[in-house]
């Protein structure tokens, strides 16, 4: 009798426990909404403050297999409204996964805002940090000095030394290990672009400093010795004193009002650069901005490299193709450096490109927060939800493209169905330095595929997709000149 009772009890204590989220948030909603049967998104909000933390966790890092997290949803509660409810990184959250769904979160932007964790690492005057009109201002200045053509067709020339030098130096060594050296490479023309720093013991320290402040900003905001926040915190000071001496140096040197020589670097355009009311960028909005560009662009230029190079090996068909693309440029050229105008006119290149950060799906989940109670087709989003754009899926699902998991860019011959690509996010939050990016990539692609080969030296090695998708073995190859 009595162990029927504790039994009874036990179940419905776990009964309680498994559905806690969303009999609480699923009361909430109804006692704060004004209108009768307003109710949530469909999908299981799982433990109390856990949420549904391990089963993320199961399909990501136990399963590797993050994408039928999603699958599994679809199967459970079906397609619905291309969103689930869900409890997530410690708060409710919405996840969204239709291309539908998506351009509704993407243009509703005074709805839905980007808040990032621990920002005050990146910096609270970064483009990434503020909101509205000043996001607007900043973004023109941030977009000027990397994105535009102008930047570009300067960036190329800078990006190429280096680039050909490295490429030489793997050949000569044979075997490496191509996110490692793709980073040193990658780090060593940020230098360059960001504040003319050439190869050296500063450019290490700053490596350094931004690994510590990378990890900080993942971080619990624990401002103690010993934790990782504390140490973001330090490296980030240590990174904007290097920034700022060069700032203060190049300040005393040049008149910045009267100078109309193109810009050098982007710390040079940041400088120089007047809004429509004749206002320049003060010092903290130059650093802040300087340090959270390096934070976008060095880690997802390096993957999409080392991505690139993974799949070309994996598809000689597609690498012969691109071959012969870049050497009929070449032969025409008969210089070793190409320009931006040129790369970017390659059709077949810049379909690899695309296909490649399709594929690589650098930044899985785009987040957002509610602002307000937001109604969509019949259910409710509170205020000051967790919005988790699930990028990756729409990349991955069979619906919006053929056989996905297949690297074909021949596929982007047809025009994609709108609202099913947004590796570089969307709305005005949309990445600043997606056209550099994409410029950065063809042109490694046009000296790998014109000079050299390479396979894969352990072409069956797992994928780990947390905190980036990347092969287990970094991707390893041999590699030789043609
Ligand atoms: C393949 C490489 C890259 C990928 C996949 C990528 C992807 C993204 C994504 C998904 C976002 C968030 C958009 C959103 O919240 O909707 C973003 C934002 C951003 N990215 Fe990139 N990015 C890449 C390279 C770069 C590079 C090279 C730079 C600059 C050097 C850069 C600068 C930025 C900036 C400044 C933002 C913030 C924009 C804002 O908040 O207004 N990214 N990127």
């Amino acid at each position: 009798m009595w162990l029927a009772v504790v039994l009874g009890l036990m179940a419905l204590a776990g009964w309680l426990l498994w559905w806690w989220n969303d009999i609480w948030y699923g009361l909430m909603v109804s006692f704060l909404s004004s209108e009768r049967g307003t109710k949530l998104p469909p999908g299981h909000m799982g433990l109390p403050i856990i949420g549904e933390m391990f089963t993320f966790l199961w399909y990501f890092k136990f399963l590797r297999r993050p994408d039928d997290y999603i699958n599994h949803k679809r199967q459970k509660y079906g397609d619905g409204i291309g969103m689930y409810k869900t409890h997530l990184f410690g708060r409710p959250s919405v996840i969204v996964f239709s291309p539908t769904a998506t351009k509704y979160v993407f243009r509703a932007d005074d709805n839905f805002i980007l808040e990032w964790p621990n920002v005050e690492l990146v910096g609270k005057n970064s483009v990434v940090a503020v909101h509205g009109k000043i996001h607007e201002r900043l973004r023109t200045f941030v977009s000027r000095s990397i994105n535009q053509p102008e930047s570009l067709r300067r960036i190329a020339c800078i990006v190429q030394p280096r680039m050909i030098y490295a490429l030489q130096s793997w050949a000569e060594r044979g075997a490496i290990n191509s996110y490692k050296e793709i980073k040193k490479v990658t780090f060593e023309n940020i230098g360059m672009f960001f504040a003319s720093f050439q190869p050296g013991p500063k450019l290490d320290k700053l490596d350094n400093y931004f690994v510590g402040l990378v990890s900080g900003i993942r971080s619990y905001p624990l401002n103690i010795p010993g934790f990782a926040y504390h140490h973001g915190l330090q490296c980030r000071r240590k990174t904007i004193a290097i920034f700022r001496e060069e700032l203060v140096k190049r300040k005393s040197n040049i008149e910045v009002d009267g100078s109309n020589e193109p810009m050098k670097d982007l710390m040079d355009g940041l400088m120089k650069l007047k809004d429509e009311e004749g206002r320049h960028l003060n010092e903290m909005e130059i650093l802040d901005n300087i340090v959270s560009i390096l934070v976008a662009g060095y880690e997802s230029t390096t993957l999409a490299t080392m991505w690139a190079i993974y799949y070309l090996a994996k598809y000689p068909n597609v690498l012969q193709k691109l071959r012969d693309e870049n050497m009929s440029l070449k032969k025409i050229k008969n210089e070793e450096f190409v320009t931006s105008d040129e790369v970017l006119k390659m059709k077949y290149t810049m379909k690899v490109v695309d296909e490649t950060i399709r594929m690589a799906n650098i930044a899985a989940i785009v987040f957002r927060t509610t602002t307000k109670d937001v109604s969509y087709k019949g259910y409710m989003i509170p205020k000051g939800w967790n919005i988790m754009l699930w990028i990756r899926y729409l990349h991955t699902d069979p619906e919006n493209f053929d056989d996905p998991m297949c690297f074909n860019p021949d596929r982007w011959d047809v025009l994609m169905v709108a609202g099913t690509y947004h590796v570089f996010g969307g709305g005005s939050r949309i990445c600043a330095g997606n056209m550099l990016a994409r410029l950065q990539l063809a042109i490694v692609l046009h000296h790998l595929s014109t000079g050299y080969k390479w396979k894969l030296v352990n072409p069956d090695a797992e994928v780990k997709y947390l905190s980036h998708p990347k092969p287990e073995d970094d991707v390893e190859i041999i590699f030789y000149k043609i």
